[in-house]
């Protein structure tokens, strides 16, 4: 079946510009809904790293004033994907993390780099291109948020103009781009955007706030956590308009690319293997050792962590529970990036234990498929997961995961308690809440676990066969499409050209707003919808998306 023209607006996208799960997911589901029959072009500022990945590039619209300078909007191809780039040099052409001027310091023109972002988006979704124009918009995260938004104030101004349904795609409603109520001249929103009803966010422009209140749908990364953020606790401020909207909100659980993701071909690792051939693991076991100086030993349970060092992902807890991990004669790998204290803990903690911890602190993809198959167990201690990716890539690579039970790591891990065991549908091992203690009493029972081989091998390879792919996912989200699209007054057009109809505009038009008549009432109130918490603290957390 073919389904509808996808613009996805994204940040990041795996494998050109990478700072989380963000990327993998931007890169992967495109590959995965074109298996679906949905066609997807990805629009992505031109960093330096995207302008040299770029191949047959041309340009498509020239933009004589984008946030305080030329743009040009280019369409072009790197490998498999199809891109529209934005080459905005003034506001893009930067090296290193796209985010940050420097370590925990997000670039000041944030709001203006990614605010483009989303007008450009918006505009294509307008018609700016003559012969693309995209039947659904799926905004990923603060990033592209504001895309609905601009929208919505186009077709306020202007009736005739016919916009695309927006799926707002929520990966961490941690990072929610919060900005200065005197940006909104600049962002080119009218004066009266800025009221709770528009982007307003308790004085300051709200991204991804607007972003919910806009969107024609909202989608986040698994069941669990669509659950959990429309509540006080896990909506991070935004929990009452999420359950203002928790008709139009739904989890559609992350996968992995299974093609990047595979021990049988991987390139970065130092023996390849399958399920069949799982022993062939202890190869890269041993490699990793060597790499960090470990002692080499086979039988000493190896944990590895691959992660950013924020607090979202419990890495105090693990600093806290390193005498027990110890303790047990285990050793411990970590490979990740983020918060200065963090980093300069986890680099103590080496130095203390020679032999028996490893560290690197940055970001090395091939690293990280080293570790993947060569650990016995990933950590992954999140306090709060929207779907978490690692825990799957360690499914695949065999290695079990050690998860606190929340979010996406609820959804994809089953415990190997008693009867998860004996029933042969254990993948890992889950504890809650996520606290020291039970961090330690998991990292106990998983090397209680390791020192019993014949069930230690029937999880890894219960994992090994669970399926953390796109495939499942990538038709609910094309399903999701498809029914946008049908509705949207733009395909109604489209289809009455085609059929020379009449009735082009669907019945349900909406005066204001998207193509699609969002949910009517529930949208009504957002005021009484937003709570009242701490909205710039949740917004700060973590170091790499701000
Ligand atoms: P998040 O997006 O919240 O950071 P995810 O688990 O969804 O968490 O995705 C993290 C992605 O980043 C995974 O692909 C993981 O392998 C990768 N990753 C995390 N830290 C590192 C690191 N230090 N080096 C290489 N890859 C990393
Ligand atoms: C976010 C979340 C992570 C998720 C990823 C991709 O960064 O923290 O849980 O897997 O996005 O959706």
């Amino acid at each position: 079946m073919t389904g509808p023209e996808v613009l996805s607006v994204a940040a990041e996208i795996f494998p050109l510009v990478k700072t989380g799960g963000l990327a993998d997911v931007a890169g992967a589901l495109p590959l995965a809904l074109a298996r679906e029959g949905v066609r997807v072009t990805t629009l992505v500022p031109g960093y330096p790293a995207v302008m040299a990945a770029l191949e047959d590039s041309t340009e498509v619209h020239r933009f004589a004033d984008l946030m305080d300078g030329e743009a040009r909007l280019l369409r072009a191809r790197a490998g498999a994907l199809e891109l529209l780039v934005i080459n905005a040099p003034h506001l893009y052409d930067r090296p290193g993390n796209p985010y940050l001027k420097g370590p925990g310091e997000p670039w000041p023109d944030n709001g203006l780099r990614y605010g483009a972002l989303a007008k450009v988006a918006a505009e294509i979704g307008l018609g700016l291109l003559a012969d693309y124009r995209p039947a659904v918009i799926q905004a990923h995260d603060w990033h592209a948020a504001l895309t609905p938004a601009y929208l919505f104030y186009a077709r306020r101004k202007d009736r005739r103009l016919k916009a695309p349904p927006v799926v707002l795609s929520i990966h961490n409603l941690a990072f929610q781009g919060l900005f200065p109520a005197e940006l909104l001249g600049k962002l080119g929103l009218p004066p009266e955007a800025l009221a709770v009803e528009g982007v307003e966010y308790w004085g300051d422009i709200g991204f991804l706030k607007a972003g919910i209140q806009f969107a024609d749908q909202v989608t986040t990364v698994s069941p669990s956590y669509a659950a959990e953020i429309t509540t006080e606790d896990g909506g991070m401020g935004l929990g009452g308009l999420l359950k203002a909207r928790a008709k139009r909100l739904v989890g559609i659980l992350n996968g992995i690319d299974d093609d990047v993701w595979n021990p049988q071909t991987d390139p970065d690792i130092s023996a390849r293997y399958s399920a069949q051939t799982i022993e062939q693991r202890a190869i890269n076991k041993l490699a990793l050792q060597a790499k960090f100086g470990l002692r080499p030993d086979p039988e000493a349970p190896l944990f590895g962590i691959l992660s950013r060092l924020t607090d979202q992902k419990g890495v105090d807890l693990l600093l806290g529970a390193l005498p027990v991990l110890f303790g047990e004669g285990a050793q411990l790998i970590v490979c990740g990036q983020g918060e200065p204290r963090y980093e300069a803990a986890f680099a103590e903690a080496a130095e203390r234990h020679p032999g028996s911890m490893g560290r690197y602190l940055g970001y090395r993809e091939e690293l990280a498929h080293l570790i993947q198959a060569g650990a016995d167990a990933i950590l992954a201690p999140s306090r709060f997961e929207p779907c978490g990716l690692t825990q799957l890539c360690a499914m695949r690579y065999g290695a079990v995961p050690v998860v606190s039970r929340t979010g996406g790591l609820s959804d994809t891990i089953i415990d190997a308690n008693t009867a998860g065991i004996a029933r042969s549908a254990a993948t890992g091992v889950q504890f809650a809440p996520a606290t020291q203690d039970m961090l330690e009493d998991a990292i106990r029972r998983t090397c209680a676990l390791y020192r019993d081989p014949v069930s230690w091998r029937r999880v890894q390879l219960n994992a090994m066969a669970s399926d953390s792919s796109w495939r499942v996912s990538a038709a609910e989200y094309a399903s999701l499409f498809r029914k946008l699209s049908a509705r949207s007054a733009i395909n109604r057009a489209a289809d009455a050209a085609k059929t020379g109809s009449a009735s082009g505009e669907p019945r349900s038009f909406a005066p204001v707003g998207g193509a699609v008549d969002p949910d009517g009432p529930e949208r009504a109130s957002p005021q009484a919808a937003v709570t009242r918490s701490a909205p710039r603290k949740a917004a700060a957390r973590g170091a790499t998306k701000a």
